[in-house]
């Protein structure tokens, strides 16, 4: 699969970065590590977790996610060759969440044991804590570096002005910076992206990673006006967020340059995403090997000119 470096890192990422809140949510332990495997089987090496995942399943506590991961990496024996990415910041229980210094020395530790590993290749503030100074996160996520704890740090959910003062009080100060940004942004949802991120980005050479890249599934172009909604956990919120007429326009736009490419829904909408500026890759996540094997197909999906207009103009 196509690698690209992120940001100023040493990190060549595959440009499909596997997301991994379904682990314990959508996917038991035994589905997770089918499609892992799966995933690495295609050249894929970028794998996103969070703490928090997957919190909010009924009976589950957070760190689910992390432990079938670690877990898969342990008995195949490959931590080395996966690049780890995961979060810490967002709600864990009482007094557990922010980027308070003391905070995150704890949740880096909690992160290494569930993970079964010494070091996290990419750790990233999942939200931004403006309750804590700016100096406090920095220094503590650089001495996570120093430490060996830690390779890189990105951020997610940052707005632009954010992610540049954070980066430039990393910079006054000789600390390491966030090397890349994970906003939500697909063909459904780019205002906010493109406005101010991607030009700092580009400008910056942070790297991008997007999330619900494929609008929670709704590209794939399984969701049909009228229809049954799919047997899915994320079939409520599709509904509520994309079954509207943007969504459905946009939907029409993408289904159209698949039949033209001879490609599926699912991987335009993710090669779009490639295609943009500055941009590291999308983040997908899969519950079956066999919706992980076409998401892979996007990735060396060529847009041509007519293909990339036909989306611009259809989802501006
Ligand atoms: N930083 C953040 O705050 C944040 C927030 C959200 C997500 N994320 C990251 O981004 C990742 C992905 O985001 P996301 O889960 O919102 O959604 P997504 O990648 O937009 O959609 C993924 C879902 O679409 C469905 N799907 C995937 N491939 C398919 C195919 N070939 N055919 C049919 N359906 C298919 C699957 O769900 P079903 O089978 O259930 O339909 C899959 O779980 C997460 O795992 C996480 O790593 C980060």
């Amino acid at each position: 699969m196509l690698k690209r470096r992120l940001g100023r890192t040493d990190l060549d990422v595959s440009v499909l970065c596997f997301g991994g809140n379904v682990f314990g949510w959508t996917t038991d332990a035994a589905q997770s590590a089918a499609v892992l495997d799966a995933f690495v089987e295609a050249g894929g090496n970028f794998v996103d977790s969070a703490d928090a995942y997957s919190r909010w399943v009924p009976g589950n506590s957070g760190g689910e996610s992390e432990v079938i991961l670690g877990q898969w990496m342990k008995d195949r024996g490959n931590r080395a060759d996966v690049i780890v990415a995961t979060k810490l910041g967002s709600p864990m229980g009482e007094g557990k969440q922010g980027l308070s210094r003391k905070y995150m020395v704890q949740a880096a530790e909690d992160s290494l044991k569930r993970l079964q590993t010494d070091y996290i290749d990419l750790y990233q503030a999942h939200r931004d804590d403006q309750e804590t100074p700016l100096e406090e996160i920095m220094a503590a996520f650089d001495d996570l570096i120093k430490q060996g704890k830690v390779r890189w740090i990105g951020a997610s959910n940052f707005s632009a002005a954010r992610l540049a003062q954070a980066n430039e009080v990393a910079k006054q100060c000789g600390w390491h910076r966030y090397e890349s940004i994970q906003p939500p942004y697909h063909l459904l949802q780019r205002s906010d992206y493109e406005a101010e991120l991607e030009p700092l980005c580009q400008r910056d050479e942070i790297g991008v990673i997007t999330y619900s890249s494929l609008a929670s599934g709704f590209l794939t172009g399984k969701y049909h006006r009228g229809g049954e909604l799919p047997k899915s956990g994320r079939a409520g919120g599709v509904q509520q967020r994309y079954m509207n007429e943007k969504g459905w326009a946009v939907l029409a736009a993408v289904e159209g340059v698949a039949k033209r490419l001879g490609a599926t829904p699912a991987q335009v909408a993710l090669a779009w995403i490639a295609s943009r500026p500055g941009m590291t890759g999308p983040i997908a996540s899969a519950t079956t090997p066999a919706q992980l094997e076409e998401l892979v197909g996007g990735i060396d999906l060529n847009l041509d000119d007519a293909a990339i207009g036909t989306l611009d103009r259809s989802s501006r």
